[in-house]
């Protein structure tokens, strides 16, 4: 059982994980939790602002230190009281560790994480500075806010989390598990217009297709993202493959890619 808190002004934005899909399911089957914590109830403004203007000047409001530490106080004793010695405080932003599969395995080793996803220009530094332990960003382009950045970081999450995904061994053979891109999948029909499928796919020999499925993947993994290829070290027989799938991609495209 995996523990979730999020810190975030729009709390309803995170039906779109709790309601719909794998994580809604993973949610039901009781394999994880997730609470969310609206600084706006913990402001003592009678408004309940949870901004201010930006000491210094310039454009913009800045999310107040005083109801986002309580808010994730808030969620830090939720967490305590099941069970949980060391939740992860997790604060969503541009300028935060880029996201990917290596780091995404590292944290689900957490029992417990608690996202703060602001708004407006950012959240007083004081924030960070206290409260929190790590800094995520999900690309370098700038979103209205870190509700959808903390539903990608929960939802790579879930769907480790063993019992979520129906093949139980879905989940090793995705795309990243082994460092490289997904191989091409097909289904019925076998043939729509021009368009068939590979051969080897109908031949039944598992062998066979393992082989092609392998072939793909690192060629694709080559074509699409070559700085992949660069961080694994590949065995003679990968490297065999990845040769016959440059020589095979000559054949089709003779000007070259
Ligand atoms: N908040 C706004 N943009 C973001 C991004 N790219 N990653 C994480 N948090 C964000």
């Amino acid at each position: 059982m995996k523990h979730f808190d999020v810190v975030s002004i729009f709390p309803e934005m995170f039906k779109a994980i709790t309601q719909f899909g794998i994580t809604r399911r993973a949610l039901e089957m009781g394999l994880y939790d997730l609470s969310t914590w609206n600084p706006r109830d913990f402001s003592d403004s009678p408004s309940r602002a949870v901004d201010g203007r930006p000491y210094g000047g310039g454009p913009g409001m800045v999310m107040s230190v005083e109801p986002l530490t309580r808010a994730i106080e808030a969620a830090v004793s939720r967490q305590e009281k099941l069970g949980v010695r060391k939740s992860k405080r997790i604060y969503l932003t541009p300028q935060g560790q880029r996201l990917d599969q290596n780091m995404v395995k590292h944290l689900s080793q957490q029992e417990g994480i608690i996202f703060l996803s602001g708004r407006y220009e950012g959240v007083d530094e004081r924030v960070i500075e206290s409260s929190i332990d790590c800094e995520i960003s999900i690309g370098d382009y700038v979103l209205s806010g870190g509700e959808l950045p903390a539903m990608v970081v929960i939802d790579t999450l879930v769907r480790r989390i063993p019992g979520a995904i129906h093949q139980g061994k879905s989940v090793e053979s995705e795309s990243f598990e082994n460092g490289l891109l997904d191989y091409p999948q097909y289904t019925r029909p076998e043939i729509f217009g021009p368009y068939t499928i590979p051969e080897v796919l109908l031949s039944g020999n598992h062998k066979e297709i393992n082989r092609w499925r392998k072939k793909q993947s690192l060629g694709k993994t080559w074509l699409e993202k070559p700085e992949l290829i660069e961080k694994i070290t590949l065995d003679v027989e990968e490297s065999d493959l990845l040769e016959e799938f440059k020589n095979e991609i000559g054949v089709k495209y003779p000007h070259g890619v």
